[in-house]
């Protein structure tokens, strides 16, 4: 229950004599930072303010302590599991204006930004160096990084490289409590004490507001190859995969997409240039990168000899940059597809990849016992899966009473093939009725703990990732 101030003119008159214009409470502005991209919620906040410096985002989060109000940091607005959503009003802290890379140390193989600067833009700028900042989000032309490091986003990329919590070297960020800390250093090994920047990444925007990332860069690659290959199953599509890793192959993207998951993507974007047939049930994407197209090549070879004890229709080579981006853009414009078709729930299952032939089985099975018809995407070599559950033509009272019990299923059943109920998506609002399911309560006081310490008065995105009772 929330036990925030609501706030008062005095509280508004502050903001202002500190960020001057750069404090809202129009009703566009507190409309625009009420929602992200989870489902159709909305909560609108109270103000909404766009600091431009970590001592300015120091004085806010100060004064919110010492006046009991509510804080909800925001980036871009891209989140699918509601981390952003002000859900008990207060301050909506947009960290739009630290949209500025700082350096890139070409030296070290490293860049500082800011938080706000958009994904892609952070990757084309580096890549102007030949460097390479893998972790690639579909939201990437609009997400920023600074939301990436709070839900440790992931994204195709991740199989070979992985996820943003692998490049994250050093953070600036400010405490609840209005302090301003470094939590690491600009090192690629560092042994020295709790390791604060892990715990940061991934944390939602719950323990401390991010304002400056150190990112490790790496070479970027010269060469890549794609290719789409149609099955008959998707089950044995999904059997393929960890095949494939067996093989002695680590591909740079190994997307699964099932039949919907790539009809509905391309009735809502118009590209019908892959010809699905009849009998594809799923279809695997499969990139491989380098720095030798030769051994591109035999990588190929080799897959497509791992494949045919599998059965697939003719595979689909990628031929020019086009088609390769043509291909890429499918496969990232799944979710939108899904979201225009119909109201839907999105699960961000991950299994070990192996698994993942168990999990789709587990989908469709406890799908059917409900009536409730799911679409399945997602980054099949990390054993990651979005189970897209659609409403439909559901009436309101089965969509509310199935849905939780069915989610709470194929929790149970993830959970007992060793996996976890979000792989890149986080757990934010709408996934936190679950975190029994993967943690024992003694876990989940931990986590509560560690929260008190950061966040003595629970100010800093209240009521998201597990509920602060105890029971
Ligand atoms: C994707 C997002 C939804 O993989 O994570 O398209
Ligand atoms: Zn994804």
């Amino acid at each position: 229950m929330s036990n925030f101030t609501p706030l008062q003119t005095t509280d508004i008159n502050y903001f202002i004599e500190l960020l001057g214009d750069r404090c809202y409470v129009d009703s566009a502005n507190l409309y625009a930072y009420s929602h992200d991209e989870t489902e159709d919620l909305s909560f609108l906040p109270e103000v909404v303010l766009k600091p431009i410096s970590p001592e300015e985002v120091s004085e806010i989060l100060t004064y919110c302590n010492e006046k009991n109000i509510a804080v909800t940091p925001s980036g871009a607005r891209t989140g699918l599991s509601g981390g952003a959503l002000p859900i008990h009003k207060g301050v909506a802290l947009s960290m739009e204006k630290f949209n500025r890379i700082l350096h890139i140390d070409e030296k070290n193989h490293q860049v500082t930004t800011e938080p706000g600067v958009i994904t892609q833009v952070l990757q084309n700028a580096v890549k102007e160096k030949g460097l390479f900042y893998p972790p690639d989000p579909a939201s990437k032309g609009s997400c920023f990084i600074g939301g990436n490091v709070s839900e440790n986003s992931g994204g195709p990329k991740a199989v070979k490289y992985g996820v943003t919590k692998d490049y994250v070297l050093n953070l600036e960020v400010v405490l609840p409590t209005g302090e301003i800390i470094w939590t690491g250093a600009n090192v690629l090994k560092n042994a020295t004490g709790y390791n604060l920047t892990q715990l940061i990444v991934g944390s939602e925007g719950t323990l401390a507001v991010i304002t400056k990332i150190v990112l490790r860069l790496i070479p970027h690659p010269t060469h890549d190859l794609l290719m789409l290959v149609p099955f008959f199953d998707a089950e044995k599509a999904c059997e393929a995969v960890a095949a494939i890793f067996r093989a002695g192959i680590t591909p740079s993207g190994l997307e699964f997409m099932e039949r919907d998951a790539l009809t509905w993507t391309q009735k809502f974007t118009g590209d019908r240039t892959i010809e699905v047939k009849e009998n594809h049930a799923a279809h695997l994407l499969i990139e491989v990168d380098g720095f030798n197209q030769e051994l591109l090549m035999t990588e190929c070879e080799r897959i497509m000899e791992v494949l045919e004890t599998f059965e697939t229709d003719e595979i689909l080579f990628a031929e020019s940059e086009a088609q390769k981006n043509s291909l890429w853009s499918l496969r990232r414009k799944v979710g939108e597809a899904v979201k225009s078709q119909s109201i839907y729930k999105e699960e961000d299952t991950v299994v070990p990849r192996y698994e993942l032939p168990r999990l789709l089985h587990h989908v469709k099975t406890i799908g059917k016992k409900y009536g409730l018809h799911s679409v399945c995407y997602g980054h099949a070599g990390d054993g990651n899966l979005h189970v897209n559950i659609i409403k439909g033509d559901l009436s309101d009272e089965q969509w509310e009473i199935d849905l939780p019990k069915a989610i709470r299923e194929l929790f149970t059943e993830v959970v007992r093939l060793g996996g976890t109920l979000s792989g890149e998506h986080g757990i934010g609002l709408v996934q936190q009725s679950y975190m029994d399911i993967a943690f024992p309560e003694v876990s989940l006081n931990l986590m509560r703990n560690i929260k008190v310490v950061f966040d003595p008065k629970g100010i800093l995105n209240p009521g998201k990732i597990f509920s602060t009772d105890r029971k």
